[in-house]
């Protein structure tokens, strides 16, 4: 799809089919992600690919958003603060970690799309329930959840500021 009609025709979808994911495309979709610009390319983001259908259920619970288990697969999104932090310091640490992961997610939503695959953004849950779910390291931080799988659902675009009011002039 030209890049332009992809950003548009996106849409957030919470109700998935039962239907697998092919693991190439979610190999597609991980690679996706993996181009996203990092500061200093440290990418200092660690992705997990979550299909048991115990933790799926797990992370459903910390979000407390039912539809994420309905999904054959999430990925989980962590900033890995240290390893910005060992070049950059403390905006490493606070900032450019939680930019990374933030990137890497949206690079791997838009990669979805483009697949037929559907997601969205989860960003609603309680932090120490996403990682005790997955047992990740203490010092990782959970940035996003994408549930990926088939669309049960067909969203309509939802909307917009105006460019008059987003952008400011100068
Ligand atoms: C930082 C962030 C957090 C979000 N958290 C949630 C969430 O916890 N649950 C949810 O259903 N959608 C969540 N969303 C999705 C937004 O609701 C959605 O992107 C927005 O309403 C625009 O709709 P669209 O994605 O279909 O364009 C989140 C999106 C972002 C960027």
């Amino acid at each position: 799809m030209n890049f332009m009609d992809l950003i548009h025709s996106r849409r957030s979808v919470r109700a998935f089919v039962d239907r697998q994911v092919e693991p190439e495309k979610l190999r597609a979709v991980l690679q996706a992600a993996n181009q996203a610009p990092s500061a200093g390319n440290l990418q200092a983001y660690e992705i997990y690919q979550v299909m048991a259908p115990r933790v799926r259920a797990a992370l459903a619970r910390a979000a407390d958003q039912s539809f994420i288990a309905e999904a054959p697969v999430t990925l989980v999104f962590f900033a890995n603060p240290g390893r910005a932090a060992r070049k950059y310091g403390a905006r490493g640490r606070d900032l450019y970690a939680l930019q990374d992961a933030t990137i890497a997610a949206a690079y791997a939503q838009l990669g979805c799309h483009e697949l037929g695959l559907a997601t969205v953004w989860v960003g609603a849950f309680a932090a120490a329930a996403v990682s005790a779910a997955i047992r990740a390291p203490g010092d990782w931080v959970p940035v996003a959840l994408l549930p990926v799988g088939y669309a049960d659902e067909l969203p309509s675009a939802s909307a917009r500021r105006s460019l008059d009011d987003l952008v400011h002039e100068l």
